[in-house]
């Protein structure tokens, strides 16, 4: 076998054999294929596609391309929640507290901020002390121990997706619908849960903004997980708006402390219990979706689940005192409200350019090594639907530097429509369409 051939193969619109695929990766990892055949490659994907089958073995084959959990390895029936990434999108800071309340093992990897959407790993470092990263050995004790751990990816997991996003990003084949796939994909199965529900995110603020293409991704990711033997469903949810109203890493982990209080913003509360209903009934810890939503919300009513974030970061050496005083957390020096130009109807409130404002106040990163301000980021007071009066505040900028307050005002504004006859706008629909296999 050459690189030479496989390349010929995809190019004349062939499908590689397992075989053919794994001889990839292999080279990948070990160096001995470079680059410039692997983006020959990629690009010949990029037109030609894969069968449904390729992309089942090329997941396969990333997702052990380096160290990974077996479902063996977790106790009990071990969940995983993934995200296909959106602005003020603090589910995951909610949903695994809450599902370490209703008894399901969740050992979970994250990520960082990238572009205009936010990481779990960074809005959870925002807390004093707070460790994600953890060695494979402690936070495998974690999870044997207390049920639950979340950590950054370590270097050693899933080294062909690292190489094989590097090489997309630089060769312009990131938007391939079965690489795109085998990427989340290979990174679930490496983490080892059984149990799956994935987050597609559709609307402005998403990665993929249009729904046909959020509902193409869907269904293929929940193909690939059901294929390689998980269980595996899929929501489409709303970011044509932000989720919830905090924007920005500490401003987060307060709005999430408030959810798992039971006093959260009803956008955010109710697909933190729509996604973990999911995971509930998947794990068969419910016998039906109604006894699952009613179970989550009273963990989030009766403390359990605030309580089980407290235990997670004391857990990770962070401070647990910040449940109960959240101005423990950083806070930015100042506070500056973008009010509504006139009276009416709140029409839009565009994600992305929410998500660029708190990018530009410091809360997110360009490049993969740029620092974070966790104290900085976008508050919003008003939503779609929102009855407003001139001159009173739409939203909060949390700001440290003088310098990018007018770059972030202005994208604040312009984030939003106001209908100035008042009319009816509502917001649209939290959950769009469910995906199972
Ligand atoms: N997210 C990933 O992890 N990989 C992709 O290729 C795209 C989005
Ligand atoms: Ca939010």
């Amino acid at each position: 076998m050459n690189p030479v051939e496989l390349i010929r193969k995809k190019r004349d619109g062939g499908a590689l054999s397992r075989a053919e695929i794994e001889y990839w990766i292999d080279g990948i990892v070990d160096g001995t294929i470079p680059d410039y055949q692997t983006s020959a490659l990629l690009m010949a994907v990029y037109f030609r596609g894969m069968t449904e089958e390729e992309t089942v073995v090329l997941t396969d084959a990333m997702a052990h391309s380096g160290s990974v959990f077996s479902p063996d390895d977790l106790p009990g029936f071990a969940v995983d929640k993934h995200s296909t990434g959106g602005v003020g999108d603090t589910t995951t800071l909610v949903l695994l507290p809450l599902l370490a309340a209703a008894g399901l093992t969740i050992a979970k990897l994250s990520g960082r901020a990238l572009g205009h959407t936010g990481g779990t790993i960074d809005k959870l470092e925002s807390i004093p002390g707070f460790c994600a990263r953890l060695s494979k050995s402690r936070f495998l004790d974690q999870v044997r121990r207390h049920g639950f751990a979340l950590a950054d990816h370590t270097d050693d997991m899933v080294p062909a997706d690292r190489i094989l996003y590097e090489l997309r990003d630089v060769t312009s084949t990131v938007d391939s619908l079965p690489l795109i796939v085998a990427s989340i994909m290979s990174k679930k199965i490496a983490g080892g849960a059984r149990g799956i529900v994935i987050d597609v995110k559709t609307g402005a603020g998403a990665f993929l903004p249009e729904l046909e293409d959020s509902r193409r991704l869907a269904r293929s990711l929940v193909a690939i997980g059901t294929s390689l033997d998980r269980r595996i469903s899929a929501l489409i949810t709303d970011m044509s708006q932000p989720l919830g109203r905090a924007v920005g890493n500490a401003l987060e982990v307060v709005e999430a402390i408030e959810t798992l209080r039971g006093e959260g913003p009803a956008d955010l509360t109710d697909l933190c219990c729509e996604l973990g209903a999911e995971l509930l009934l998947s794990a068969e810890a419910a016998a039906a979706r109604d006894e699952a939503l009613a179970h989550l919300r009273r963990l989030l009513s009766d403390g359990s689940a605030l309580d089980a974030f407290r235990r997670l970061i004391e857990c990770q050496d962070g401070e647990p005192a910040v449940v109960d005083d959240p101005s423990l957390l950083p806070r930015a020096l100042r506070v500056v409200e973008i009010d509504a130009p006139a009276s009416g109807t709140v029409a839009r409130l565009d994600a992305l350019s929410i998500g660029r404002a708190a990018n530009a106040l410091g809360a997110g990163r360009t490049t993969k090594d740029d620092t974070i301000d966790p104290a900085v980021g976008v508050e919003i007071l008003q939503k779609v639907g929102d009855q407003v009066d001139a001159g009173a505040p739409l939203a909060r900028l949390h700001a440290n530097r003088e310098t990018n307050l007018p770059e972030a005002s202005e994208l604040v504004r312009s984030a939003y429509t106001i209908d100035p006859n008042g009319g009816a706008h509502e917001p649209p629909p939290l959950i769009v369409e469910r995906i199972g296999p």
